[in-house]
Order: structure tokens, then C-alpha cells, then sequence
């Protein structure tokens, strides 16, 4: 997805010019940095510079206002988050702390909204550092937080209070499954519930993936995916990647992935013990929009030497913004061993 990056101070004259244009790619949300607007556009226009990253798709509440309008008051509306992340059945949305005397009715009046939804589930509480999960709780609809999700063909059951799981890395996965080629001995480090896995073994059903992951929910329900989808070709590892690796695996991979954006570097070592002459390895990051590339390709070349091999990076690409000024990056870098 294109995005054109405006100056804060002219965002609102450059919005106005894209939508009455017909450019402004609908259902896709803007964010920004200090300086800048980025529009989501259908295309680029002159004048204004533009980047390309993975557009962030929401669902727009249609109606939420007018089934609300007596129930809250008109600053209450202007507050209300009207967009949610959306996982097979589940809405998860989020209520400010001044209404959460009116969340049920909140809950209840997005549930009428979408036909699809079965459950909708607030989020509470911050995300637990290590297994990457944030609390939540049905608020309304069926009290459950387990769902099943469809992405390229592979079906996946979870329960989103219980495991990490992002709908938005779903192109990622789909660009990672393409690049593979038949034969691959792959690492799926940090492997959740198995969506990069799954759908490398369904596009490519000829390798050989070991995906390791260390919340015993997300092995739970990775074990329970593989079965679903009958794959063959998946060995799913329980633990630490470190622990893993070192212990059964030095030197076994063509593709290593490392999707944990907090800390994947301090696992770079690993990726280094796991690789054979040759191997590809994705890195995700999380890193300032200004300089997304600078602190992890460092971070690479410092464990090469360590290791007593070369890193040639061969791709790099912004793949969402995360958060004000923070995107999500990946680096493609392949190992050279000799
Ligand atoms: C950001 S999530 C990515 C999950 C999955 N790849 C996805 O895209 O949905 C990172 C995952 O790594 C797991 N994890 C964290 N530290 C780990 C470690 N040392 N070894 C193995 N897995 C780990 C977490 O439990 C979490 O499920």
C-alpha cells in the first residue's frame, strides 16, 4: 500500500485534496510522527512524497453512532474508538476508562452492527511482555474468546486472550510462503499458533518446517492447526528457541523466521548456530520511522563477526506503523558461512 507523507501543518488541505479526488484509499487507516501525516493513497500525486508499507485495514462500525445517540452523549460519541480489530468472530474493541460504565451497552450496540460477530471482547490491561498476550474479556454476544480464523486457505483456531495473534501480518506471511522453494529446511522461531508455518506448508507443502514456540497455549493450539490442516511437514517444538536450537538444530535451516519485534536481535546468535551456508533469515523490528534500518542491520553485522560469518542483506521494507513515530520493519538477510 502507498501512503503520501504530508507535512503535519498541511494534512488537513492534503486530505481534503485526495478524498474529493477519488485517491484516498478507503478502509485503510492514516497514522503519523512528529512531523508527518501518511495518507493511505490509491496513487501517487505530485508534489507530496510517498512510502510503501502494508496498509492497516479496520473495520468502520457502520451505524454504532445512531444506535448509541441516547445513550451517550455527543462528546461521549466524539470519544468512542469506532473501528476494532476483527478475528474470525470476535470484535475487540477498545472502551475509554469514562465510559466503562456504559460498556455494555456499547458492546452490545457493536454486536448489532455486523451479522459475523459472535462475540465482543474488550481489552484490559497491558500486553504481557514475554508470551506477546493481551488480557481481554467477552463483554458481549457468547462468553468465549476462542474463535476460529481463515487466512490463505489455512484454517486456525485460537483464543485471543490467551495467545498472540495479529491479523495484520497476514501479507507478510503470504510474501515469506512465495519466496520459499521446495526442499527448504525452515526455523520458524517465536511461532504462536502457526500462521507462518501454515501457510509456507500449504503454498509449499515440500519442505521441512520446525516451528518453535514457547507459550504452551499457542503449542496448544498450533498442535490442534497442524491436525486441522492436515499438514505433514510441520514439527512443533515446545520451549525456548535458544534452548531448542542449540540443542537440535545447529545448522539445519535454508530460512530461519524471527518475528518478535521486541527482542528478535538478542536471538540473532541463535539464528546464526541454526543456519546452513546459504540460509535466509527475516527479522522484524520494531524501529523509529526516521531510521528504521540503521540499530538492526548493526545489530546483524556485530553477530556475523561473532559468529565467523557474513550477513549480505538482500531486502528491507517498512512492514506497518506500529505505533506514534514506531513502525514495524523486516530485514531479509542471507548467511554466508564459508
Ligand atoms: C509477536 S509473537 C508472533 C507469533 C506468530 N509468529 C504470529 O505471527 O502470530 C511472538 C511469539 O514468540 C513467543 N516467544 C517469546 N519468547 C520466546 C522464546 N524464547 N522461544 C520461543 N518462543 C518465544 C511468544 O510466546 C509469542 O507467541
Amino acid at each position: 500500500m502507498l501512503f503520501m507523507k504530508v507535512p503535519r501543518k498541511k494534512a488537513e488541505e492534503a486530505r481534503r485534496k485526495i478524498v474529493s479526488g477519488g485517491i484516498y484509499a478507503e478502509g485503510y487507516k492514516a497514522f503519523h510522527d512528529e512531523q508527518h501525516v501518511y495518507f493511505p493513497v490509491l496513487h501517487a500525486v505530485e508534489g507530496y512524497g510517498t512510502i510503501e508499507m502494508e496498509g492497516e485495514k479496520f473495520e468502520r462500525v457502520k451505524g454504532l453512532r445512531e444506535l448509541l445517540a441516547g445513550i451517550l452523549t455527543d462528546e461521549e460519541l466524539e470519544n468512542l474508538v469506532t473501528s476494532y480489530d476483527l478475528v474470525g468472530d470476535i470484535a475487540i474493541i477498545e472502551i475509554p476508562d469514562e465510559l466503562e460504565s456504559k460498556q455494555k451497552q456499547i458492546a452490545d450496540a457493536v454486536l448489532k452492527t455486523n451479522k459475523r460477530l459472535k462475540v465482543v471482547a474488550k481489552k484490559l490491561g497491558r500486553v504481557d511482555s514475554e508470551f506477546r498476550v493481551r488480557p481481554l474479556k467477552a463483554i458481549a454476544g457468547e462468553n468465549r474468546t476462542e474463535t476460529t480464523y481463515v487466512e490463505h486457505g489455512c484454517r486456525m483456531r485460537l483464543d485471543v486472550a490467551k495467545v498472540y495473534f495479529s491479523i495484520r501480518l497476514s501479507n507478510e506471511r503470504k510474501r515469506i510462503a512465495e519466496l520459499v522453494k521446495p526442499g527448504e529446511h525452515i526455523l520458524a522461531l517465536f511461532a504462536g499458533v502457526g500462521p507462518f508455518p501454515l501457510v509456507i506448508a500449504k503454498k509449499q507443502p515440500n519442505t521441512n518446517i520446525v516451528a518453535i514456540e514457547l507459550n504452551p497455549e499457542g503449542v496448544r493450539y498450533m498442535r490442534e492447526n497442524v491436525r486441522l490442516n492436515k499438514n505433514k511437514n510441520i514439527t512443533v517444538e515446545s520451549g525456548d528457541a535458544r534452548e531448542i536450537v542449540f540443542g537440535k538444530y545447529r545448522g539445519f535451516a535454508d530460512r530461519i523466521l524471527m518475528p518478535l519485534p521486541r527482542s528478535a536481535e538478542t536471538f540473532l546468535d541463535v539464528a546464526f548456530a541454526g543456519a546452513r551456508d546459504g540460509c535466509m533469515v527475516h527479522i522484524y523490528n520494531f524501529a523509529p520511522i526516521e531510521n528504521p534500518y540503521a540499530d538492526i542491520e548493526k545489530r546483524i553485522a556485530e553477530e556475523a563477526k561473532k559468529a565467523g560469518a557474513k550477513a549480505e542483506i538482500v531486502n528491507r521494507k517498512i512492514v506497518r506503523p506500529y505505533a506514534p513515530k514506531i513502525v514495524q520493519v523486516v530485514v531479509d538477510f542471507r548467511i554466508k558461512k564459508a
